[in-house]
């Protein structure tokens, strides 16, 4: 099984095959992931939420992302490894993005990058994609701008949201993530662009679809939004396992003669 490359999304696209995407933070799960056949594994900046449980994503670092993503690497030879750019590595100069941009390649084994924006962002997804570091765009709900969105809101402005689709795709993006969308704009964002779209919380009709692993496989108890479907409950599995544990423990039932060394 060959690796999944920018070009295997695109004939994808055209062959009408939903891209399958996740996000995964360390080693073991990526490993999963790759075996399952996920076709993406983004290296979300969500990890400072999920992972290190912080309020937001801003407080995320460049080191930080190059750690994680260099577990997630080393787990996968199938998967695209996508690593996602931390809020302030990209928005000052397009020297500065570029570095942080192919740190991820050069030192953490990604294949591409992400980062946040429509429009705005046009100029630096077109430096680094001259400096040959593949880039997908992230457009609608852009969690690092929180502060300015007043909120996680779904974006619903139609002609802003195709304007900045059709801008990061000329910018030279491989594909764009559409979060937070209604979806008959994802719909039409879908229909127009050459690149793969692949939302999350935009519906049924983008190419492919992404949750947060930690959401959808229920990690932790945290507040789950409208869009997220839970596949597993492995915090209750983990309850459940731990509980036992100590009862065992307590009452003197483990370890029994079989976990003893003679
Ligand atoms: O950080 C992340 O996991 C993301 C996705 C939710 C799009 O950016
Ligand atoms: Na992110």
């Amino acid at each position: 099984q060959h690796r999944v490359t920018t070009a295997t999304l695109m004939k994808m696209k055209q062959d009408g095959q939903k891209i399958t995407a996740l996000t995964a933070y360390d080693y073991p799960f990526a490993g999963m992931l790759a075996q399952a056949g996920i076709e993406i594994i983004l290296v979300g900046d969500s990890l400072g939420m999920v992972v290190q449980g912080k309020e937001n994503t801003l407080p995320v670092t460049m080191d930080e992302m190059i750690y994680h993503t260099a577990m997630v690497s080393r787990a996968c030879a199938f998967s695209m490894v996508v690593g996602d750019m931390p809020f302030m590595s990209y928005q000052g100069s397009l020297d500065t993005a570029i570095e942080n941009g192919g740190r991820f390649l050069k030192e953490a084994g990604a294949s591409a990058v992400k980062l946040e924006g429509g429009t705005a962002v046009c100029s630096v997804i077109t430096a680094m994609a001259k400096a040959g570091i593949p880039v997908q765009a992230h457009i609608g709900l852009t969690p690092q701008s929180v502060h300015q969105m007043g909120g996680f809101k779904v974006q619903r402005d139609e002609e802003r949201l195709l304007k900045d689709a059709r801008d990061v795709q000329a910018a030279g993006a491989f594909s764009v993530v559409l979060e937070g969308i209604p979806s008959p704009i994802s719909a039409k964002i879908t229909k127009e662009l050459q690149i793969p779209t692949i939302g999350i919380g935009a519906g049924a009709e983008c190419d492919g679809q992404l949750l947060v692993l930690h959401d959808m496989l229920g990690i932790n108890d945290r507040f789950l939004p409208k869009f997220v479907k839970k596949y597993a409950d492995l915090a209750g599995i983990a309850k459940q396992g731990l509980e036992k544990y100590i009862k065992e423990v307590k009452d003197g039932e483990f370890p029994s003669k079989e976990y003893e060394y003679k």
